[in-house]
This record gives C-alpha cells, sequence and structure tokens, in this order.
C-alpha cells in the first residue's frame, strides 16, 4: 500500500520549491547516514515533490533552510519526518505467497515436534513491516496452522523505521481492495467489516491483532527492542534499497536475533549475494542459521 505517488514529472508544480544539486545531496547524505537508504540520483524530482508539501508546512522558504534544520541539534523529529516521506511503504496481504507456503509445509512442520516436546512458545519477526499486511498475513497462517495444534503458543514481533506507518499498521484497518488477496474464508473469519463511517474498509480482528507486538527499529541501531532466538525473521522487499556495505551490516545485526537452526527470508528481488554471512541458503530467498 504505496502511501506517496509514483515519480512523475508532472507532480512539480509551479508551487514547488526549486531543490538545488547542492541540497539534494545533503538530504541524500542525511537520509543515508540515518536509515542508509540509498536515494539515486534519479530520485531529485521525486523528493522535490515529496518535500515541497513539508517546506510550505514547515513556512520555510527554500531547501538551504530545511538543510539547515535538518543539521541542527534538535533535528530528530525531522529526520523521521524526512525518512516517513522519502520511504516506500509499498506491500500486500499474501505478497511473494510461496515464502507463506514454505513457512508451513517446511520450517512449522520441521519445528513442531521440538515446540511440542519443549512447551516452548514460536517467535517470528517482520523486521519491516510497513503499513502491516505482512505481519497480518502471519498471524493468519499461524492461526490457521496452530488450529489443529493448540497448546503451542507463538508470538509475531513487527517493526518499521517509520513512525507514521507503524500507527497505520497498528490499526490494522484497510480500505476492501487492499484486502482482496484474502481468500473470502479466511477474511471473514479474521477481519470486521466496517459500517457507517468505515464503509468500504475492514478491520483485523483483536485476536489477530494483539498477536503483533509492533515496535520502532532502525535495522542500523545497535540493537533492537525485540527478543532474540527468533525462529524466523522476515526482512522482505527493504534490502534493495541500501548499498552492499549495509545489506552485509543489517543480516549481521539480524543474524543475532535468530535462534540456532532459524530463518531470515528476503524478497524475491533480493539476494545476499556479494556480503559476507554466515548463513546456509536453503533456497532463493531463503536462509538458515547453521
Ligand atoms: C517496501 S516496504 C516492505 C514491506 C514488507 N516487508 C513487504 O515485503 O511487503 C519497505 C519498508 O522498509 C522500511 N525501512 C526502510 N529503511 C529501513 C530501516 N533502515 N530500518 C527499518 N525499516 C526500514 C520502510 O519504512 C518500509 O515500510
Amino acid at each position: 500500500m504505496s502511501k506517496l505517488p509514483s515519480i512523475n514529472q508532472n507532480l512539480i508544480t509551479s508551487q514547488d520549491t526549486p531543490l538545488s544539486t547542492e541540497a539534494y545531496k545533503a538530504i541524500v547524505d542525511l537520509v543515508y547516514q540515518h536509515s542508509r537508504i540509498k536515494l539515486g540520483a534519479d530520485k531529485q524530482a521525486l523528493l522535490s515533490s515529496r518535500l515541497g508539501k513539508r517546506l510550505r508546512h514547515l513556512k520555510l522558504a527554500s531547501f538551504d533552510e530545511y538543510c539547515d534544520l535538518l543539521r541542527s541539534h534538535s533535528s530528530q523529529v525531522e529526520i523521521d519526518e524526512l525518512i516517513d516521506l522519502i520511504s516506500t511503504n509499498h506491500t500486500r496481504f499474501y505478497r511473494e505467497p510461496d515464502h507463506f507456503e514454505f513457512l508451513t509445509e517446511k520450517i512449522l512442520a520441521e519445528l513442531l515436534p521440538e515446540l511440542t516436546a519443549k512447551r516452548s512458545a514460536l517467535r517470528i519477526w517482520s523486521a519491516a513491516s510497513s503499513s502491516g499486511e505482512e505481519p497480518y498475513t502471519l498471524s493468519i497462517v499461524l492461526s490457521e496452522f496452530f488450529r489443529s495444534h493448540p497448546s503451542i503458543d507463538w508470538h509475531i514481533w513487527a517493526s518499521d523505521i517509520s513512525k507514521t506507518i507503524l500507527e497505520t499498521a497498528k490499526q490494522g484497518i484497510y480500505r476492501m481492495e487492499v484486502v482482496e488477496p484474502v481468500p473470502a474464508d479466511i477474511l471473514k473469519r479474521y477481519f470486521q467489516k466496517g459500517v457507517d463511517s468505515q464503509e468500504g474498509k475492514c478491520r483485523v480482528k483483536a485476536e489477530l491483532r494483539k498477536k503483533v507486538q509492533f515496535e520502532r527499529v532502525n535495522l542500523f541501531q545497535n540493537e533492537y527492542p525485540i527478543p532474540h532466538n527468533q525462529n524466523v525473521i522476515f526482512c522482505r522487499n527493504v534490502m534493495i534499497y541500501f548499498d552492499i556495505p549495509s545489506r552485509e551490516l543489517a543480516v549481521k545485526r539480524l543474524t543475532r536475533y535468530l535462534a540456532p537452526g532459524g530463518y531470515l527470508i528476503i524478497g524475491h528481488s533480493e539476494s545476499l549475494m556479494g556480503i559476507q554471512h554466515n548463513l546456509k541458503t536453503v533456497r532463493q530467498g531463503v536462509y538458515q542459521m547453521p
């Protein structure tokens, strides 16, 4: 669910303040420094369009003034706003469905005897969860799987760098067209239809929402507020925004939170090629701790 329009030169209206190459480079550096998101030279028009409104809101006359604000001592709030505005939050329910099939058919089937014997809870972390479709899909998949194994407990953590998108995710309210990929029987079981002012929307039921704990996490912070020994970490469709050294760093930090034998799952268009890691490749996009 993308919150912002895609690159379109026509979006630059006469209202837009010109963004000089110097100011663009300064913003790109600040974004990289704080999130490791690497904006290419081709994103200048997009950035100008996305930030123009913010400048008007702050009553700033130029991007130079905006850069001064970003560099000032009390800039963290504005940096957060900037990251919110530039991040791409596109996601959907059941995105890359083979990962969810692999989760149930291989990972959960394999873990079931151990979880039963040790009476331990399953832990899964959606590490760039955007507006919540991925962690709620996980929640649905686990609810369905554990219906026939009700004694096993499970938890999902979901995190993102963007404060705004996390607030949307926590609400668990989606337009009907967003839940189109959800099978009708599942929709009926786990979602409530909106009425009156919520007409045309639906909400993930409380029983499913309470299984997902949301936390704000920048993948590049030193420690994460997430329990260690995760059985599976989904970190999909975010590495594409990072350069190779940043991917390596993110994978190094994430793997510290995996249980022995735990899995790291990345997006279809991503790979760990060219980076050093200690994970075993299981199949395209699926890696396992030894
Ligand atoms: C394209 S969405 C992917 C959502 C979901 N994982 C999926 O595959 O559908 C990428 C998400 O990564 C988040 N993100 C970008 N940089 C991040 C960082 N440094 N740490 C944590 N999250 C980040 C963005 O805010 C965005 O919500």
